[in-house]
């Protein structure tokens, strides 16, 4: 129902060229008046032959994906989505993984919204920078819009979004929260979706906070907080207006399939054989689709992707005519975009008309758990297990380990087998280990982790007393308490807890106040060049790539680039010998260093060097030379002097809580200096310091 008359007052268009010339077409939004909109108008807008946003005919491929999109639960939902959306200023959603929560409301808030027409921006966050690219891109597809104009995202060191075209905005939660920093009221977004909120993410903690208050400041912003879990009732308490009315809960009816669940008889002792095992068992004996295996990190994930596929091709030989053909894809966080698409292309073809359907296998951290959908898995593979940040403010120690999933993760991981068809889900660990060791929940990431990083946003933010900031959930005091004093030692606070000169640019670094610190303060020394290019370096994982089959070459080829007196030099030799190399397409390959990892880094680069020019931090270096080296490291101290251990016998102790602690095997000195300090202090086997750089304590 395209409105016929011009009577009625719409807002203004993009297309509409003001005045006299009536269209014979009309706008196919002129009869929607922001927030008054209904499900009727937006679904004949939808099957419209005009796009609203551009004004374009829509394409072949824009048809093909809204009969998809009509499948979807949030859909089917239009009404009662926008009669509750009309109504109420916040609301909560939740839905299981796949209904369209991340990828329709959005679209569906643009057009309540009409962002377009009044230079707003409907935002919505995620915790994960790979979910925040790769929704944009779909959405861009889906809306028949190009990513990075209308359509963009936000994230650490790659901003797609173009200033002023953009009206719909996927973030990562951490760059919503930096942007709140600089400008309190948000006053750019008409609507911000909280997504993924039952991660529990420190940002989206903050945020819910802190758009609770803005909320009560500005009643034209709306807010959405979405979650994959049911357990609504704790945002909906939290958000309430009165403490009798909760936050409405808008419902999303899952359609999701049985899925069978089998568990290990007795517990695995290796969890990583066994994930295998049963990847190839799966392969060999059940019917069609697509499975889905969780593993905790890169190193992790290439290396089953390897085995898989070796022993697939194996199979495939020995009987191709019982045996499919497989592909095995990794997905994590530090993929580019290219390859993290992948997990969208369908199953390799049959060899031959009449043989086995092919298998599509994704090897992948927690990411597939809920922040993105992938169709066709019918078999999950669940190992138990994730990488989780664990702080303990007793001796500071922030450590990445490998831990025992929750229930809720586990029910999650299976319920990815049922998107499509029935499924089966096998469980590498016992029924009664699941009922008895596994926690019900998560905890939230504010009661684990280090503050130091929040305590200062908060601090810019202007919050007065950050213990009795309105958190959903309260960390420790002692947590803050540390967080307050590790950063009245980086001088980013005075005595009294008031924010400082420098601790205010500190905040406007995406980096961990000591870094910021660091990077801040390495004019001084003459050395910003160099410190930066470091720091870039720090930010990006995995630089080195140690092949199972090339180790030997691999740690000679990383040798030569070695600085025997410092890791972290050793990571500005790589990047400088990189860029001297820029001419030689295979310099990376052929030095065993990623390629990906140092494009990453000088994107990091790019960005904080402009925020350098920005904040005045100059752009120094006294050239190379032993005087150089010697600079670096003294700015090295200045930023991470509370990481800093002594040799004692063997091992070395830290200076500050008299830990422990090893050097990591990965560490490039070529002797044990007294006086050392570390980039980060790691708990796997053993207590582990890495990236390291001996020092002087003159310094
Ligand atoms: O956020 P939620 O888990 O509720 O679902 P979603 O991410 O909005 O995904 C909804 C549906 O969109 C999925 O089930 C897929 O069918 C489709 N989708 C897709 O085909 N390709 C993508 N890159 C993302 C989503
Ligand atoms: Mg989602």
């Amino acid at each position: 129902m395209t409105a016929s008359s011009s009577s009625k007052k719409g807002p203004p268009h993009p297309g509409d060229q003001g005045g006299g010339s009536e269209k014979k077409d009309a706008h196919p939004l002129d009869d929607f008046i922001p927030r008054m909109v209904t499900a009727k108008q937006v679904q004949a807008a939808l099957d419209g032959p005009l796009n609203p946003f551009n004004l374009q005919p829509y394409s072949a491929q824009y048809k093909g994906i809204l009969r998809n999109r009509k499948e979807l639960p949030a859909y089917a939902q239009m009404t009662e989505f926008y009669e509750m959306f009309t109504k109420h200023q916040i609301m909560i959603v939740v839905g299981e993984t796949g209904s369209g929560k991340t990828t329709q409301i959005p679209q569906l808030v643009c057009y309540s919204d009409l962002p377009h027409s009044r230079g707003k921006i409907v935002a919505c966050t995620q915790p994960r920078r790979i979910a925040a690219m790769s929704v944009a891109k779909r959405v861009a597809d889906e809306m028949d819009l190009t990513l990075g104009k209308e359509v963009g995202y936000s994230v650490r060191f790659d901003d797609m979004t173009e200033s002023g075209t953009t009206f719909l905005k996927y973030m990562t939660d951490g760059m919503l929260l930096r942007e709140a920093t600089n400008d309190p009221d948000l006053n750019c977004y008409s609507t911000i979706i909280l997504d993924e909120a039952h991660e529990r993410t420190l940002a989206t903690d903050i945020l819910m906070g802190l758009l609770k208050g803005l909320a009560k400041r500005r009643p034209d912003l709306r807010l959405i907080i979405t979650s994959a879990t049911l357990d609504a009732q704790k945002f909906q308490r939290y958000f309430s207006i009165r403490r009798s009315s909760p936050a409405p809960l808008f419902k999303i009816q899952g359609r999701t399939h049985p899925v069978e669940i089998f568990y290990t008889r007795y517990p695995e002792p290796e969890y990583f054989e066994a994930a295998i095992r049963t990847v190839l068992m799966v392969h060999r004996a059940e019917d069609e689709g697509d499975i889905l295996l969780f593993l905790t990190g890169q190193e992790e994930i290439d290396d089953a992707c390897r085995k898989i596929q070796i022993e697939a091709e194996d199979l495939l030989k020995q009987d191709p005519d019982a045996i499919g053909p497989l592909v095995c894809i990794p997905l994590y966080s530090s993929l580019g975009p290219a390859l993290q698409a992948r997990i969208f292309d369908p199953p390799p073809p049959r060899k031959n008309p009449k043989g086995p359907a092919g298998r599509k296998v994704i090897v992948s951290t927690n990411i597939a758990e809920t922040s993105l959908t992938i169709d066709g898995i019918v078999y999950v593979v669940d190992p138990g297990f994730s990488k989780q940040n664990v702080y303990n403010p007793r001796n500071r120690v922030e450590s990445l380990l490998v831990s025992p999933i929750s229930k809720a993760s586990a029910q999650q991981r299976t319920g990815r087998a049922g998107r499509t068809k029935p499924g089966k889900c096998f469980r590498l660990y016992t029924e009664k280990d699941f009922m008895k060791e596994l926690e019900d929940q998560d905890h939230p990431e504010i009661l684990k982790n280090k503050l130091d990083s929040t305590v200062l946003t908060l601090v810019k933010l202007g919050v007065k007393d950050i213990v009795r900031f309105d958190y959903i959930d309260a960390p420790a005091p002692e947590t803050l308490m540390r967080a307050l004093e590790a950063l009245n030692y980086l001088a980013a606070l005075d005595d009294e807890g008031n924010l400082t000169a420098l601790g205010g640019i500190m905040a406007e670094f995406p980096l961990d106040p000591r870094l910021a610190k660091t990077l801040i303060v390495s004019p001084d020394f003459k050395c910003s060049n160099e410190i930066l290019t470091i720091i870039s370096m720090l930010s990006v994982q995995n630089i080195w790539l140690r092949p199972t089959n090339q180790r030997k070459e691999a740690d000679q080829a990383k040798a030569l680039l070695t600085n025997p007196d410092s890791d972290h030099l050793t990571l500005l030799n790589v990047y400088n010998a990189w860029v001297q190399n820029s001419k030689d397409p295979n310099w990376s390959w052929s030095n065993y260093v990623s390629q990906r990892s140092l494009l990453e880094a000088e994107l990091a680069r790019r960005q904080l060097e402009s925020l350098m020019v920005r904040f005045d931090v100059d752009l120094v270096s006294v050239g190379y030379g032993p005087k150089l080296y010697q600079r670096v490291r003294e700015a090295l101290v200045c930023g991470l002097f509370m990481q800093v251990a002594r040799k004692e016998g063997q091992e070395y102790v830290t200076v500050k809580d008299n830990q422990k602690v090893f050097l990591h095997p990965s560490c490039g000195l070529d002797h044990t200096p007294e006086w050392v300090l570390f980039n980060e202090f790691i708990l796997t086997t053993r207590p582990y310091i890495r990236t390291v750089t001996a020092v002087d304590p003159k310094w």
